[in-house]
């Protein structure tokens, strides 16, 4: 009795528009589940106008989603899905990066500053420079905004807008300025742009704006004044999941967006760490990690960051995570192909990693660019230590895997130590993660249940997830999401005693790597290197 239409794909589905640093994806799940019906990605190009300087034409962006909405929904067509049984969508994009616009044409008034553009360190130093009693501290607004200056804010990268681009500063002036990150970007330009586009963001995004409260979760006067920035530019604050609009035109005109939620904090909830103790470690060049704190604000004592993981709902709790990161997790890998040649491919990685035992006791700590937390070390490098006349190939390969995780747990730890919550799991994702190899000596080294996502996709799956939820109130997120069943975890196969032996001996390395940049020399040497 099987007809073609028994095999039609069936509705509800949730829509997810994923907009990352290098490709925009519209994404389409069956509701409530990590099964992707179809998808259509393209790139989005970046312009490198000068050096350290990263941008993207919001324009471009804007055409790319719609590309995208356009190839996925045909897609879903041709599959025999119809396109109104897509019942909403949520929105998740790359966090920081700023766009500014002319209310009154609807236009860009720049191009968009992406959150990896450093162009922005010379206005960290001038607003250094502003802090009361020549203090210079980073941190002096983390107890209002739970973040240190940076230049990857987009607070700081207003105020260089404000001072470098001429239209920009006239406009903030005469209040015809809107600022956005790329959700409330694409929002106000899907809902209908100039004519009554809605100018919103949701609690994730602005808590990485350095402009918001992160007790209130309101803008703050304070930040804007020390910033220089005017409150008619911000966008309304709203939960990361809630009706915000609805498609203005195109095959998915009236349908509405219900989440917003930062790239990092939407991969919390599609890793499903929704309660407090869990945290997420997503790798890819550089690893991000979240730990959920549950309802409290933890302000951490070893640089990391305090930010909103999310609020599902207008008068939902919102829940709060630390998050860390490791800047050369999958990228120690690129060097040991592009610069060193020890691999051709990251293909072969787990297969030589498993040809050897053990390391035989070489650790690689990866510190090309100085350490960051928890040793906040500027002049560290890079050591390879523990060479020895048996050491091959494989020892230094499996070294690199082990890096990775004991950088990670090293990030755990302080995590750890500033709440007092203990690790529940951990849940991965990312290139790495599909090396067993790997997700058992991360679970051997830090102790602790490591569990792989089903899907790759889990940005996307947490923007589509909240959407969901705000628009069926019974649908529990913490349900399982896949047909086939709860992930498995990888267990630790080694005791405690190894554990710490091999933490200990990383710690080891870890000094050896400190102070090397030779500028920290004391004067009388430093000139002796110089003069030599
Ligand atoms: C950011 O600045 C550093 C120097 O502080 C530079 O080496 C780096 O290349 C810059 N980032 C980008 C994206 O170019
Ligand atoms: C959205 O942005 C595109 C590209 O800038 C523009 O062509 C279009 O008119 C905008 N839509 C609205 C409704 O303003
Ligand atoms: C802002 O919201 C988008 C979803 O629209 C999300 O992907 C992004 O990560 C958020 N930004 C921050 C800084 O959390």
């Amino acid at each position: 009795m099987e007809t073609p239409s028994d095999t039609a794909v069936v509705g509800p589905f949730v829509g997810a528009i994923d907009e990352g640093t290098t490709s925009a994806r519209f994404i389409i799940f069956r509701a409530g589940t990590d099964d992707i019906v179809c998808y259509h990605q393209i790139e989005v190009p970046s312009i490198f106008q000068k050096e350290g300087w990263c941008e993207q034409d919001p324009m471009v962006i804007v055409n790319t989603v719609n590309e995208c909405i356009a190839g996925a929904t045909k897609k879903l067509t041709s599959l025999g899905g119809q396109i109104k049984d897509i019942i909403t969508i949520g929105i998740t994009n790359q966090r920081e990066s700023t766009v500014i616009w002319d209310r009154n044409t609807g236009q860009p008034l720049a191009n968009a500053i992406i959150w990896l553009d450093n162009r922005t360190t010379s206005t960290v130093e001038e607003l250094l420079e502003a802090i009361p009693n020549n203090a210079r501290n980073i941190n002096y607004l983390r107890p209002l905004c739970g973040l240190p200056l940076s230049p990857y804010f987009s607070g700081v990268k207003l105020r260089w807008l404000r001072d470098n681009v001429p239209t920009v500063k006239a406009a903030m002036d005469s209040g015809v300025a809107m600022f956005g990150t790329i959700d409330t970007w694409l929002m106000y330009n899907l809902t209908g742009g100039k004519n009554g586009g809605v100018h919103k963001t949701d609690v994730t995004n602005a808590s990485r704006t350095m402009l918001m409260n992160i007790e209130t979760l309101q803008w703050d006067p304070n930040l804007l004044k020390f910033f220089g920035l005017p409150k008619t530019i911000l966008p309304e604050i709203c939960s990361s999941a809630e009706f915000y609009g609805s498609l203005a035109q195109g095959v998915l005109k009236g349908t509405s967006i219900t989440a917003d939620l930062g790239d990092q904090q939407a991969a919390l909830v599609g890793q499903q760490c929704l309660s407090k103790g869990q945290a997420k470690a997503t790798y890819g060049t550089g690893c991000f990690l979240l730990y959920n704190t549950g309802p409290s604000i933890v302000h951490s004592q070893h640089g990391l960051l305090t930010t909103v993981g999310y609020q599902l709902g207008r008068k939902a709790t919102p829940y709060y995570a630390l998050e860390g990161s490791v800047s050369i997790a999958g990228a120690a890998f690129n060097w040991l192909r592009d610069n060193i040649g020890l691999i051709q491919n990251s293909g072969q990685i787990e297969a030589m990693a498993a040809t050897v035992d053990n390391s035989l006791d070489v650790y690689f700590v990866p510190a090309f660019n100085g350490l960051y937390a928890p040793y906040w070390n500027q002049d560290a490098r890079g050591v390879i230590c523990g060479l020895s006349e048996e050491t091959t190939s494989e020892h230094i390969v499996r070294a690199t895997l082990e890096a990775v995780c004991f950088q990670v747990r090293d990030i755990l730890d302080s995590m750890h130590k500033d709440c007092k919550i203990p690790l529940a799991k951990l849940m991965v994702d990312g290139g790495m993660t599909v090396n067993n190899l790997f997700l058992q000596l991360q679970s051997d080294l830090v102790g602790i249940h490591v569990l792989r996502a089903k899907i790759a996709e889990t940005t996307a799956l947490g923007a589509a997830m909240a959407a969901y939820k705000a628009v069926e109130n019974r649908y529990s997120m913490e349900a399982p999401l896949s047909k086939s069943g709860p992930r498995e975890p990888v267990k630790p196969t080694i005791g405690s005693t190894e554990r710490n032996l091999r933490y200990q001996k990383w710690k080891m390395a870890i000094d050896r790597s400190l102070n090397w940049e030779t500028s920290t020399l004391p004067q009388g040497e430093r000139e002796a290197f110089d003069g030599a």
